[in-house]
């Protein structure tokens, strides 16, 4: 072989080498769960719906089963509101997808710290015991809508609340609403689900929240809204 054909294999090794690690890395962004390309992306059927890698998109937090005390979250902004960062982005597409069809999901409320929830609830208990309620009572009816400290998807920060109007106020009728309409024919494609049901009250234990949404990724969201299923019942804990 002659010298000049050295300067040409090694440039040839150099692009082999260039397009397996290229190659590698798009595999590898594809599947990750931060990383997901498309919030509509596939994934390999598991077993158990929260058999897989991305078993954290199915954490359960309810009244019964509390948040692990070392659960960490690390955040990203949309808009002015703090979520997990790895929701960061399906959540921001479904917000610019329903403005594209002029509708506009104002987030009311993110991610809660602990401490926030506690504060949340406490503002809460003390407003029905002005307006005459005993301490324990008060207690009774604030846990019909607000998680006690430690028990709120809110904490994961996985939860999002849209807002009707320009205002906090989250209220059944935000079910009459063009938001609503939208979010009950688009939200499960960006992997969100409508947490707390009006006919499944008696299994999530709070009262129907139609603004309140749940990030559990496009797979899981599809399937629970297709079957009609609430989160405890889609992963066998009813
Ligand atoms: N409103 C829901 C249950 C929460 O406080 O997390
Ligand atoms: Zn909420």
């Amino acid at each position: 072989m002659g010298k000049k054909a050295y300067p040409l294999m090694g440039g040839l090794l150099i692009l082999c080498i260039l397009y397996a690690l290229v190659t590698h890395t798009s595999t590898a962004v594809s599947t990750g769960g931060a990383g997901q390309a498309s919030p509509a992306a596939a994934a390999s059927e598991p077993a158990h719906p929260a058999d897989e890698a991305d078993d954290w998109q199915l954490i359960l937090v309810n009244k019964t089963h509390i948040m692990p005390e070392d659960y960490t979250v690390s955040t990203a902004k949309v808009g002015a509101y703090l979520v997990d960062r790895r929701i960061a982005e399906p959540l921001s597409e479904m917000i610019d997808a329903a403005a594209e069809e002029g509708v506009t999901l104002r987030i009311g409320s993110a991610y809660r710290s602990v401490a926030y929830q506690r504060d949340v609830f406490d503002r809460n208990v003390e407003q029905l015991k002005k307006r005459g309620y005993s301490e324990e009572r008060a207690k009774e009816i604030t846990s019909e809508s607000i998680a006690d400290p430690g028990t709120s998807e809110h904490s994961l920060g996985l939860a999002v609340d849209f807002a009707r109007g320009d205002n906090t106020d989250f209220v059944e009728s935000y079910e009459k609403t063009e938001q609503f309409a939208w979010l009950s024919a688009h939200a499960a494609e960006y992997g969100f689900i409508c947490r707390y049901s009006k006919d499944k009250e008696s299994i999530t234990g709070y009262t129907y929240e139609p603004w309140h949404y749940r990030y559990v990724g496009a797979k899981h969201a599809r399937e629970i809204s297709a079957k009609g299923l609430c989160l405890e019942e889609y992963l066998g804990e009813v």
